[in-house]
């Protein structure tokens, strides 16, 4: 028996990174797979290795930073498949909406732009906050998961990434408090906080070189994770039916770098 058969599970940002990686493992373990991402080409990519290895995906073209938008892929989901028992609000905008930009990039807190608080925030607290409201009527009889991604950034208060860091810790507030009001429902809510190599990664690794090389060094497994092989396995876990009485934690994916 896979650990997801026939779970419908919806993954946003699912083009690239972590979510593509994501979708192709909740894929090889028997889900439903919502393959959810703005650009059309790798949403398509994504769905189509997903059903080549023999699983079942839908894709659908989201911009997490509006509200319509993410109530329609759910709406879309339940239509395909009658239900919703997963979702992973991975997605994250970084930048301006005018100018995003492939990760973050060094600002001072006072000259943080108050444009780049609020596309930073739409991207990520925001459309973490409206896929976990328009899933909640499909969990509230059945249950459900909950996975959405924070950063160690905003654990420790990185320098430079006033904006990032806010979203990623309200981000831990508002699954906190998920947590605490639907646990009655029986649904899970998961914070991951991971270090995977992915296109966001090296982008902030090339911007930042020397700060991105304390960080790969204070790795105890002195690496950096894989998406698909290191991740893959955490992420079908937490999505998993064995995933059933830990609620609001948050989990390192990051080779031991932080062990609070
Ligand atoms: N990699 C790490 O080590 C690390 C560390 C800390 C936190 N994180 C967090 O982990 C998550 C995934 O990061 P990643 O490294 O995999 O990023 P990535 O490689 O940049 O991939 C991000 C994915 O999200 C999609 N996306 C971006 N903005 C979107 C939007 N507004 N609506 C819908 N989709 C959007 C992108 O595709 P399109 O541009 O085609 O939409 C892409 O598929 C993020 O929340 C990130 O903050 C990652």
């Amino acid at each position: 028996m896979k650990q997801l058969q026939d779970k419908v599970c919806i993954v946003t940002g699912a083009g690239r990174g972590i979510g593509r990686a994501t979708a192709i493992a909740y894929g090889r373990e028997g889900a439903k797979v919502v393959v959810a991402s703005r650009t059309r080409a790798t949403v398509d990519e994504v769905a189509k290795i997903i059903r080549d290895e023999g699983g079942t995906a839908l894709g659908v073209t989201v911009d997490v930073g509006h509200k319509d938008q993410v109530f329609a892929m759910v709406d879309r989901t339940v239509q395909e498949f009658g239900t919703v028992d997963v979702i992973v609000n991975n997605a994250q905008g970084f930048g301006t909406e005018a100018k995003p930009q492939a990760s973050t990039v060094y600002v001072a807190i006072e000259d943080t732009n108050d444009d780049e608080l609020y596309y930073t925030f739409k991207t990520g607290c925001m459309g973490t906050l409206w896929g976990m409201q328009a899933v909640f009527p499909h969990m509230k009889e059945k249950g459900g998961r909950i996975i959405n991604f924070a950063s160690g950034a905003g654990m420790i208060g990185n320098p430079g990434n006033t904006s990032y860091n806010a979203t990623k810790e309200a981000i831990r507030a508002i699954s906190k408090t998920a947590a605490n009001e639907w646990g009655k429902y029986q649904i899970i809510v998961s914070i991951v906080n991971p270090a995977l190599r992915t296109d966001a990664f090296e982008a902030w690794e090339k911007a930042r070189p020397e700060y991105v090389k304390t960080v790969r060094e204070s790795i105890p497994l002195k690496r950096l994770g894989d998406p698909l092989e290191d991740g893959g396995p955490t992420m079908v876990f937490l999505a998993s039916d064995g995933n059933r009485f830990m609620t609001g934690m948050t989990y390192h994916l990051v080779g031991g770098r932080y062990m609070p």
